[in-house]
């Protein structure tokens, strides 16, 4: 039998630092419950101290979650340590992380400190957890630009002081693969210890060579990677679990295996990429609309002739059904829950029947309802805990004239309309908006997107707003773009700090 690769998920945690990928507990539940039907060994549910809101996150998904282990990330520091454990308490499996920056520019810039202090503080930070649970993994933040003679002293000493398992983190993204790989290498050579720890990686992807790092450092003894469900993290994000789940599966030269069922890939990724706002790209491995999509000629005749001339992946393997039903407005209920399972998002009755109403409307309009479409039209109750709706809006606007809107909101269910002229449709309806809302706010960013290519088709607008110092994130969909940006604004605003 090979050897295990142990898969840690930080989709609830580095994939949710994510400006916009904000999830409420109940959703966090959902992801964590999908993640360990996956498979996942690990997974990491937050940063406990950093906000109530992940504190409970970590509290509920311990609850919910049965044999995964469940990781609450710490800094080195003791209060951060005993919240963490405190929100551990119902888990069946718990982990602590913590940890502290090795690089040269971490203790000189970020810690104003010395080696031998961070040592002393990793040291300590160990010892503190291991009192508290079991199972302690410690991370060398800006591994990837420490000096690896100081990286083994400092995860020598981890070890020492407990630490099961050893988190190597390139936290920038800097490494090339020969280099990462070499680093493990050399603590696999230079620590004494290291055989009582499982080494781990957490590559970001900021040159794009998350992948190719972490399976060097797999190649050279890592057993444990950190990854999240679409390479979604901080800035360029993280190795994607999709791929290196694949690439231990498909390549017979990797002599080792994992836990993930990859038939449940697609489904955890669309789950994820829905609930979190956060699109996959088309040509994204493993999981892209277009990974497993052969479009030029050549390949086509290839492909007709022995799927293997251009196929390495049998797309069901990671559950991609190619036979997948097409949905006409002709289509029942049935086809269409078919198809939303398909993509991950679990509807009672009701919530059912008022998606196939949209559905129908949307499949009278639009010919070709795509997986997109569908997102859409079935995220449109993440509204229903608004407070502030959108009622009515009528535009009137073309060339040479002045766009005028007439809208009516209602807050808490009362009713209040509003007149504005604009500078185009949209600037219209937001000025009408604002006589509404008598808030400062300021956009930050915002986005239009068609979700395909034709003039029926639905746009989704995302953006940023501040109000009082704090940024908001807003999702709108609708096939009238000023509408998807004013329920943007609304989505925004019903997030609003009162
Ligand atoms: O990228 C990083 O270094 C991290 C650590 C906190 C593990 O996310
Ligand atoms: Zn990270």
């Amino acid at each position: 039998m090979s050897e295990k690769l142990y898969i840690f998920d930080t989709t609830l945690r580095d994939g949710e630092q994510v400006p916009g990928c904000q999830l409420n507990t109940s959703e966090k539940i959902k992801v964590a419950k999908q993640l360990e039907l996956l498979g996942v060994d690990i997974i990491e549910a937050g940063f406990p101290v950093s906000s109530p809101g992940d504190f409970n996150s970590v509290v509920e998904i311990s609850k919910a979650v049965t044999w995964p282990t469940i990781c609450a990330l710490t800094r080195a520091v003791e209060n951060d340590i005993t919240v963490a454990a405190e929100a551990l308490q119902f888990a069946k499996h718990k982990r602590i992380h913590t940890g502290i920056g090795t690089s040269d520019q971490h203790i000189k810039y970020k810690f104003k400190s010395t080696r031998e202090r961070i040592v002393e503080q990793a040291v300590a930070a160990v010892k503190f957890a291991r009192n508290l649970v079991d199972e302690v993994e410690f991370y060398a933040e800006d591994a990837g630009r420490t000096d690896n003679e100081f990286l083994a002293r400092v995860v020598e000493a981890a070890i020492a002081a407990g630490a099961k398992v050893i988190n190597i983190p390139d936290t920038t993204g800097y490494c090339l693969p020969h280099e990462f790989g070499a680093k493990i290498k050399y603590l696999c050579d230079h620590v004494s210890g290291i055989e009582n720890a499982i080494i781990s990686t957490h590559c970001h992807n900021d040159l794009g060579m998350a992948t190719a790092n972490t399976v060097s450092g797999i190649l050279n003894g890592a057993r444990q990677v950190e990854t999240t469900i679409n390479g979604i993290g901080e800035r360029a994000g993280n190795t994607s679990l999709e791929e290196i789940a694949m690439i231990v599966k498909c390549r017979n030269d990797i002599d080792l295996h994992t836990n993930i069922n990859t038939r449940n890939i697609f489904q955890t990724s669309r789950m994820v990429a829905n609930l979190m706002n956060m699109p996959v790209q088309a040509n994204k491995a493993i999981v892209g609309r277009n990974a497993f999509a052969h479009s030029s000629g050549i390949h086509q005749d290839g492909v007709l002739k022995d799927v293997s001339t251009y196929e390495i992946i049998d797309p069901k393997e990671v559950g991609v059904d190619d036979n997948s039903i097409v949905l006409t407005a002709r289509s029942g209920r049935a086809a269409l829950n078919h198809h939303l399972q398909h993509l991950g998002i679990e509807l009672d009755e009701a919530q059912l029947a008022e998606v196939y109403e949209k559905f129908l409307k949307l499949a009278d309009r639009k010919k070709d309802i795509t997986d997109e479409d569908l997102l859409v039209i079935s995220g449109a109750q993440n509204k229903a805990h608004h407070t502030i709706k959108l009622e009515h809006l009528q535009v009137t606007s073309g060339k040479n004239m002045k766009s005028v809107a007439c809208l009516e909101l209602s807050i808490s269910g009362e009713h209040f309309e509003a007149v504005s002229t604009g500078n185009g449709p949209v600037d219209a309806a937001v000025s009408a908006l604002k006589k509404i809302i008598h808030r400062n706010m300021l956009v930050k960013e915002f986005t239009v997107q068609s979700i395909s290519s034709g003039s029926d088709d639905i746009g989704k607008v995302h953006i940023q707003l501040e109000c009082d110092g704090n940024v908001y994130y807003g999702f709108g969909a609708d096939t009238d773009i000023v509408t998807a940006s004013v329920e943007a604004y609304l989505d925004c605003i019903n997030k609003f700090k009162r």
